[in-house]
């Protein structure tokens, strides 16, 4: 059993979690994810890692509430216990097996949409703490919805705040920053991250594709239980077939199909949101339960 520590609504159907569980954080990088189960009966989570303490043994989650798993984990508290905490999972990002001589000659862009914040951010730390600069633009569609902006300002070079209607920062897409930023202020880099709703990671993409500026994105959004079987995570990565629990669930974004990625998810969305229902209105009396 993992006991939570401390739990936080971040916005709306927004979670965040410090779990004690020290035999993942002493191993766990940036890129990697866990594999949450809150009961015994409860379905797997995949999450990618927020953040992790490796001298208090704890690592950070942070959710969306997608469907019923989701829903029953957004209930816990601090001092309640989940079930099964395992991890950590993944290929760690690629940036990690560079030099850091030759990382330091590089400019990095970290592009976060909405959720994606969370897996943003303990790359950007990373950086930060290993004394490199990076841009960091964070997204989201209100200003209600923005998460992680505290901690991505203080690990970031500097930090870009757009929402999609304007209520804070810039207005518009991360698309429309990262072309200000190229065209307009003339910046350079070498490499972009971007991670985020699957809509927006195939327009950076697209986007990126043309600057001929080398992506990578996170593919976490399609992953259903993380086991490798289910195949619902499979994915075109080029010519190849990949899996993104298994191989990811970071790739060059450059070669992904997400139309095809888009696709799969949808699949699974209905079923999910009813189930999320289902578990709203469990032990509801003439729907007395929460609505
Ligand atoms: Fe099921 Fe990857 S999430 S195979």
């Amino acid at each position: 059993m993992y006991k939570i520590l401390h739990g936080e609504k971040l916005a709306d159907q927004i979670y965040l979690m410090d779990i004690e569980a020290p035999q993942v954080t002493r191993n766990c990088l940036p890129g990697q994810f866990v594999i949450v189960k809150t009961d015994e009966k409860g379905e797997r989570i995949p999450l990618t890692i927020c953040d992790y303490d490796r001298e208090r043994g704890t690592v950070t989650i942070v959710f969306q509430v997608v469907g019923a798993s989701s829903y029953k984990l957004s209930k816990l508290k601090a001092g309640d216990m989940i079930n099964d905490f395992s991890g950590p999972l993944g290929t760690p990002c690629e940036f990690l097996n560079e030099d850091l001589e030759q990382l330091k000659k590089k400019n990095y862009l970290f592009v976060a949409g909405g959720v994606g914040a969370a897996p943003v951010y303990p790359q950007v730390k990373w950086f930060h703490e290993h004394g490199l600069e990076t841009d960091v633009i964070i997204g989201s569609k209100t200003k209600d919805m923005l998460i992680m902006e505290e901690k991505l300002k203080a690990a970031a070079g500097t930090l870009y705040v757009t929402t999609d209607d304007g209520t804070y920062g810039r207005c518009g897409m991360v698309t429309e920053v990262i072309k200000d930023l190229i065209e307009r202020e003339g910046k350079k880099y070498d490499h972009c991250v971007a991670i985020g709703p699957m809509i927006m990671m195939k327009f950076v993409c697209l986007l990126t594709k043309e600057y001929g500026l080398p992506t990578t994105v996170s593919m976490n959004p399609i992953m259903v239980d993380g086991t490798g079987m289910c195949g619902g995570c499979r994915l075109n990565v080029g010519n190849d077939v990949k899996f993104a629990c298994v191989d990811g669930p970071e790739f060059d974004g450059h070669k992904i199909d997400f139309d095809l990625a888009m696709k799969r998810n949808q699949m699974f969305q209905s079923f999910e949101q009813e189930a999320h229902q289902h578990a709203r209105h469990e032990g509801c009396r003439c729907c007395g339960g929460e609505k």
